[in-house]
C-alpha cells in the first residue's frame, strides 16, 4: 500500500525545510512526496536533492481547478494512503488595505484559506488513523493586524479551521495541527509589496529558523497536537492576546513595533 505526503509551497523556505525533513524520515517511511508550487524548475531542483521520489505538481493554488487536479491524481492511484498533508504555500501583502491591489488580497484569501480547505476535503478520503494535516498559520493570526488585515484574518481562519477540524476528526485518529511561526528569513519577505516595512518589523521581533519550525511542527503533528507555536516569545504573546482586550493588546503591540494607525 503506497504511502505519501503532500506538501504545498515545497519549493522554498519552510516548505523546503519540511520536505527535506520528511525525506530524512521525520514522519516515517514515505514512498513518495507530492510537492506543489508554481515553478516547475524549483520543484525539479528539489527532487534532485532528495532520496525519496518526488512527484511535482506545478500548480498555482489560487486558480480554481488547481486542487481538483490533485484530487484527480489521487483518484488515479490504487490503495494509496496519505500519511500527511502540509498546507504551507503562502505569501503576505503588507500595507494599508486600500493600497494593496484587490487581486493581491483575493489571491491571499484563495491561497491561505480556500486552498487548504479544498485540499483537506479532497485528501481526507485517503487518510487513515494516524494520518495528519499540518496547516501553516502565523503569529500574525493571534490578533487582527492593521496594515496586514487580510493576511492576519486569513491566518486566523486557518488556525480556527484547523482546531475545529482536529476536534471533529480526533475520534477517528486523524489530527490537524496549526503551526504559528514568527518571522523567518525566507523569500516570503521579498513578496510583501513593502519589503522594507516587513524587514523592519521582522528585525524588531526577530527571526526563527525554518528548519527549527519544521522540526517542531512535525513533532507536534506526530503527537497529534492541535497547536504548535515554536517560539517561546510568541507563546507569551499568544497567552497575552487571550487575556487582554483587543484595543489594549493592539496598542501594546504597536508600541513594541514602533507603529501608529494615524
Ligand atoms: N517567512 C515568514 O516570516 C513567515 C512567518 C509566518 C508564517 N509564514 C508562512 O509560512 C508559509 C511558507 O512561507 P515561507 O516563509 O517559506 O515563504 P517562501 O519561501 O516565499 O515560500 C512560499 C512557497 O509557496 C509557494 N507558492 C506561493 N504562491 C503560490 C501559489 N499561488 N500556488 C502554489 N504555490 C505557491 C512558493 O513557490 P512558487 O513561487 O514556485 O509558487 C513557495 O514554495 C506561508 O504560508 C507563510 O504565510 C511565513
Amino acid at each position: 500500500m503506497p504511502t505519501i505526503a503532500i506538501v504545498t509551497g515545497a519549493s522554498s523556505g519552510l516548505g523546503a525545510a519540511f520536505t527535506h525533513q520528511l525525506d530524512k524520515g521525520a514522519f516515517g517511511r514515505l514512498d513518495e512526496i507530492w510537492a506543489v508550487a508554481r515553478h516547475a524548475d524549483k520543484l525539479e531542483a528539489l527532487a534532485q536533492s532528495l532520496s525519496t521520489p518526488l512527484r511535482p505538481f506545478a500548480l498555482d493554488l489560487t486558480q480554481e481547478d488547481a486542487c481538483e487536479q490533485i484530487a484527480h491524481a489521487l483518484a488515479q492511484e490504487t490503495n494509496l494512503t496519505v500519511a500527511l498533508l502540509i498546507n504551507n504555500a503562502g505569501f503576505g501583502a503588507f500595507g494599508r488595505f486600500s493600497s494593496v491591489p484587490l487581486e493581491h488580497n483575493a489571491a491571499m484569501v484563495r491561497l491561505l484559506a480556500l486552498a487548504p480547505v479544498e485540499l483537506s476535503y479532497h485528501v481526507l478520503p485517503y487518510m487513515l488513523a494516524g494520518s495528519r494535516i499540518l496547516n501553516v498559520s502565523s503569529a500574525a493570526a493571534f490578533m487582527p493586524q492593521p496594515r496586514l488585515s487580510v493576511y492576519s484574518a486569513a491566518k486566523r481562519f486557518i488556525l480556527d479551521f484547523s482546531r475545529a477540524l482536529d476536534a471533529e476528526l480526533g475520534g477517528v485518529g486523524i489530527h490537524v495541527t496549526a503551526v504559528c511561526p514568527r518571522f523567518m528569513q525566507t523569500a516570503f519577505l521579498d513578496h510583501t509589496l513593502d519589503s522594507a516595512e516587513a524587514m523592519r518589523m521582522a528585525r524588531l521581533t526577530g527571526f526563527e529558523k525554518p528548519e527549527r519550525v519544521a522540526a517542531k511542527a512535525l513533532r507536534a503533528a506526530r503527537l497529534g497536537r492541535a497547536l504548535c507555536i515554536p517560539s517561546p516569545y510568541m507563546r507569551t504573546l499568544y497567552a497575552a492576546t487571550k487575556i487582554l482586550p483587543y484595543p489594549i493588546a493592539l496598542s501594546l503591540e504597536q508600541a513594541v513595533m514602533g507603529r501608529s494607525n494615524s
